[in-house]
C-alpha cells in the first residue's frame, strides 16, 4: 500500500500540514459525483412506476385485498383499431313488445303507465322474495353437515328502475337533467329502504318519484344490503335494450359488499381517513389513470383494474351514500355517468356493453360499517380492442388470479381522448 505523500512545497517544518489543493479538489469532485448519483437516484425513485410499462407484474387492489396479473409486454402488437363500421341504433322508439315501454303490458298482468321520465316496478322474476318458508341451520360444531354444507335464507326486494320512456337510448344518449331522475329515484328507494337505527336516515329525502308521483313503500322486513345495478347488451347477457336498471335488496351482506367493507374499515381503522378519498386525492396528483373530473367526482380507472376498460367514479369527499348528496353533487354524478357511458361508447363506435353498480354504506349496519363506507360506481365492461373482440375470464383468470394486458394508464388515456358528443349524434 502507498502512503500518501504531501508535496513537498506544502511541508512546514512542525506544523501538521493543511490539506493540500489535491485532496480539497478531490474532495469536491467527490461531492458532486455524490450529488449527482443522489439526483439520478430521486428521479428513478419519484418514478418507479414507469418501469411497469414494460414488465409483468401483479397489482394490489386494496378494495378487495387480492392481485391481478398485469402483462403490458403482450400489447406490443399494433392496436387493432375498430374493424366495424360505426353503429347507429336501429330500435324503434317504441316497442310494442317490450314489457318496458310506456303503455305496455307485463307478464304480471300489470300495466306500465305512460311514463315521461323514470318507472319502478317491483320485479316480476325477482331474484329473492319478501316471504317464503323458514330455514335455520342446526348448529352443532360436531356436525360435519353444519360445517361443510352451510346456508342462510335469504329474503328482500328486487325493483326495475326504467331511464327513460324511449325504447332505443341508452345512458350515453341522456343529457344531464335527462339522467338527474334516475339518480332522485336510486335516492328515493335508499332512502325507503334505509333502517330507522341508521345515522343516515336522519337526512330526510323525498321517497316518492317525481314526476311520476309513484311512493316506494318501505319492506315490512329491515334488510341489510342494496344493490343498485345495470347490466346493458347482449354482451352482458341484458336480454333487453330498453334502458333500465335494477335494485336487489337482501337480508345478507353479499361477498363483494362485505369484502369491500372489511377493507375499508380495516383501512380506516389503522389510517384514520377513508381508503377510497385517499385514493382519489392520489390520482388526482398522479393524474395518469385520471378520465374525468368536475367539483363532486373524479374517474379513474383504477390501479388493480381487471377489465380492459373498467373504470370507477368516486366521490371526492367522504360520502357514504345517495343520502350525503346535495342538488349539485347529484347534477355532478349525472354529468360523470353521462361522460363515462358517452366515451365508452365512441371508444369503438358501439353501443359499449357492460355492468355497473353502485357501492355505498349498507341499508343496515354498525356505525363503524357506515362510517367506513366510501360512495363510488364501477363499471365492469367486457370490450378489449373493438366491438367484436371481448376479454374473457377464463383459464388463468379462472384457476389462479386475473390477468391484464393493456396496462390501465392506457386506457385511462384512451378513455381521456375520446369525450365529446356521442359518435351516433354525429351519423
Ligand atoms: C329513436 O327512434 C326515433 C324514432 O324512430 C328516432 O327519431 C330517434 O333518432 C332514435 N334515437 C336514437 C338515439 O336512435
Ligand atoms: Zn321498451
Ligand atoms: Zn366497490
Amino acid at each position: 500500500m502507498t502512503r500518501w505523500k504531501f508535496p513537498p512545497n506544502l511541508k512546514l517544518p512542525g506544523v501538521q500540514p493543511f490539506p493540500p489543493a489535491e485532496i480539497c479538489i478531490y474532495c469536491i469532485l467527490l461531492l458532486f459525483r455524490f450529488l449527482l448519483l443522489l439526483r439520478i437516484r430521486k428521479k428513478e425513485s419519484k418514478m418507479p412506476e414507469k418501469i411497469l410499462d414494460d414488465i409483468s407484474h401483479r397489482r394490489y387492489n386494496p378494495l378487495r385485498g387480492t392481485w391481478l396479473l398485469v402483462s403490458p409486454h403482450r400489447t406490443k402488437r399494433p392496436w387493432q383499431g375498430q374493424q366495424e363500421s360505426p353503429s347507429k341504433s336501429t330500435l324503434p322508439e317504441y316497442d310494442p313488445a317490450c314489457y318496458l315501454c310506456p303503455g305496455n303490458k307485463r307478464a304480471s298482468g300489470d300495466t306500465n303507465p305512460k311514463y315521461e321520465s323514470t318507472f319502478v316496478f317491483v320485479n316480476d322474476y325477482s331474484a329473492v322474495k319478501e316471504v317464503q318458508k323458514e330455514y335455520k341451520q342446526e348448529d352443532d360444531a360436531n356436525d360435519l353437515s353444519s360445517l361443510l354444507l352451510k346456508a342462510e335464507s335469504v329474503t328482500g326486494k328486487c325493483y326495475v328502475l326504467t331511464f327513460a320512456p324511449s325504447h332505443n337510448l341508452t345512458l350515453a344518449d341522456l343529457s344531464i337533467p335527462e339522467i338527474l331522475p334516475v339518480i332522485q329515484a336510486w335516492t328515493a328507494i335508499y332512502t325507503a329502504h334505509l333502517s330507522p337505527h341508521s345515522p343516515l336516515s336522519a337526512i330526510t329525502h323525498p321517497t316518492t318519484l317525481p314526476p311520476s308521483g309513484i311512493t316506494i313503500t318501505p319492506p315490512t322486513a329491515q334488510y341489510r344490503w342494496m344493490q343498485i345495478f345495470e347490466n346493458k347488451g347482449a354482451a352482458m347477457g341484458c336480454s333487453n335494450p330498453h334502458p333500465h336498471g335494477q335494485i336487489w335488496t337482501t337480508t345478507g351482506l353479499p361477498d363483494e359488499a362485505a369484502q369491500e367493507l372489511e377493507q375499508m374499515k380495516k383501512y380506516r381503522l389503522e389510517h384514520g381517513s377513508s381508503l377510497l378519498g385517499d385514493y382519489a386525492k392520489l390520482e388526482m396528483e398522479k393524474r395518469e389513470r385520471v378520465v374525468f373530473e368536475n367539483a363532486a367526482f373524479v374517474v379513474v380507472v383504477p390501479w388493480w383494474a381487471t377489465w380492459p376498460f373498467e373504470v370507477m367514479l368516486i366521490s371526492k369527499g367522504h360520502k357514504r351514500a345517495l343520502v350525503d348528496f346535495g342538488d349539485e353533487e347529484k347534477r355532478d354524478l349525472a354529468e360523470v355517468i353521462g361522460e363515462v357511458t358517452r366515451r365508452y361508447d365512441n371508444l369503438f363506435e358501439t353501443s359499449f356493453p357492460y355492468s355497473s353498480g353502485i357501492h355505498q354504506a349498507p341499508l343496515e349496519g354498525t356505525d363503524e360499517e357506515i362510517e367506513a363506507s366510501h360512495f363510488h360506481m364501477h363499471f365492469y365492461p367486457p370490450l378489449l380492442r373493438s366491438a367484436t373482440v371481448r376479454k374473457f375470464l377464463v383459464g388463468y383468470e379462472l384457476m389462479a388470479e386475473p390477468q391484464r394486458d393493456i396496462t390501465p394508464e392506457q386506457a385511462a388515456g384512451r378513455l381521456r381522448d375520446c369525450g365529446g358528443p356521442l359518435y351516433r349524434k354525429l351519423l
